[in-house]
């Protein structure tokens, strides 16, 4: 049997952003099977050695010697060249080696990052909120419209990860970041419902808009089939149709949902803040940004390793597939645009999110190697770059109180 590992370096370069890195030619070796259920998944065989501990891998001292430990890949020490994304069959409770160190640099990164929601004053906004003459009718429906889809989507994203994305990744690096992520994504719930409470908003209405207002559960209905086959305990990695379908659902989370149904909703609101209203939640939204931003790019780099280690995935009817997704995606994002923005509000309006979504899944679609969906789209609010890269000792609405303290930041005497 070919082993496509042995055609790849031990670790291989990501290809630059938006290039395809030579992989759309047909596939050239034969998908590499696994030959056992590897041990880390639920529902594997348990080996008779097996007596608790370290994640399904027998100790040391309990094996027999019936597999000599320096042959038995889930035994040994891990070696660089054993790891791989999704399939591999070392020890994946062995953080080191590093192979993937744009893994362990995100969650390094992603910590230093850290922000808690009650940081953020809201007294403004709580003022602003009050006052009659505070908030137009279509700002308060953007306000509303736009906690309505967050306060359940990032729960969503959670449920992801933990049920679903975690479990099928093998490398340490990975599941490090998704670790932290999924605190992220709790942590953006968070600042949701702070923001529900602080305002006194109706909980029922904005908990259940995603059964209730067409535009969002349209949306999260796009979204729920991709969380379902991931969360099916049955469901696991090791076939080039389980692989591909695992594929498609990080595709689905890092490059639609976080990468393109977050955008109209980030963007209203942070033209509020620019606007000077609202500038607590905006402020919220400006760090949630960043965190999505990162959470994106992980996405992205993960699915672009995966290509390079199973390049045989990517194929023509595969490509056709995913930019049928990303259609899909820009029209229900659209039709939310128009939902929350029935008129011209804020100096935005719903055509000028017609061209920005196209102009955001084209660099969705690029950054995996897809072809551009809608060539010569241009970005109508170059000002959010700004607030992507925003630095944490920037605080661009200049609402927070308190500068948030790692434990390595505290004075121990
Ligand atoms: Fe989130
Ligand atoms: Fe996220």
């Amino acid at each position: 049997m070919l082993n496509f590992e042995e055609d790849i370096p031990a670790t291989p370069a990501m290809p630059p952003m938006g290039m395809s890195s030579g992989m759309d030619a047909l596939p050239r070796l034969q998908p590499r099977m696994p030959e056992t259920h590897p041990a880390w998944m639920p529902g594997a065989p348990v080996s008779p050695l097996y007596k608790g501990g370290l994640g399904g891998i027998p100790r040391e001292s309990e094996t027999t010697g019936i597999t000599p430990p320096d042959q038995d890949i889930s035994r040994r020490r891990v070696r660089v060249e054993d790891k791989l994304i999704i399939n591999a069959k070392a020890d994946v409770n062995q953080l080191v080696p590093f192979k993937y160190k744009w893994a362990w640099e995100k969650y390094i990164a992603a910590c230093a990052n850290h922000w808690m929601p009650q940081e953020v004053n809201m007294n403004r906004d709580i003022a602003t909120w009050k006052d009659p003459n505070g908030l137009s009718d279509d700002e308060r429906l953007i306000v509303k419209r736009n906690l309505g889809f967050f306060v359940t989507a990032d729960s969503l994203a959670a449920n992801n990860i933990v049920l679903g994305t975690y479990r099928q990744i093998t490398a340490p690096e990975c599941r490090q970041y998704l670790l932290r992520q999924a605190f992220e994504e709790a942590i953006h719930t968070h600042a949701y419902q702070y923001i529900v409470e602080s305002l006194g908003l109706d909980e029922g209405e904005i908990f259940n808009a995603y059964h209730e207002v067409s535009s969002i559960k349209a949306k999260d209905e796009f979204l729920l089939p991709f969380i379902d086959v991931l969360s099916n305990p049955n469901f696991k990695t090791g076939t080039p149709e389980d692989d591909q379908t695992f594929l498609k659902s990080l595709i689905a989370f890092a490059c639609i949902m976080e990468g393109l149904f977050f955008y109209v909703g980030f963007v209203q609101i942070l033209a509020m803040g620019r606007q000077n209203k609202m500038t607590g939640a905006a402020e919220q939204y400006q760090y949630i940004l960043r965190d999505e931003s990162m959470h994106c790019n992980f996405g992205i780099d993960m699915i672009n390793q995966i290509k390079l280690e199973e390049p045989y995935l990517w194929t023509p009817e595969f490509k056709v597939e995913l930019k049928g997704m990303f259609q899909k995606a820009v029209e229900l994002e659209y039709q939310y645009a128009e939902d929350t923005m029935p008129r011209g509000v804020l100096g935005l309006n719903a055509p000028m999110f017609k061209e920005y979504l196209r102009f955001i899944a084209n660099r969705r679609a690029t950054q995996i190697g897809l072809d551009e969906l809608f060539p010569g789209a241009n970005n109508p609010f170059p000002w959010m770059a700004e607030m992507i890269d925003l630095k944490k000792e920037k605080n661009f609405f200049e609402t927070r109180v308190t500068e948030y303290q790692t434990g390595g930041a505290l004075a121990w005497d």
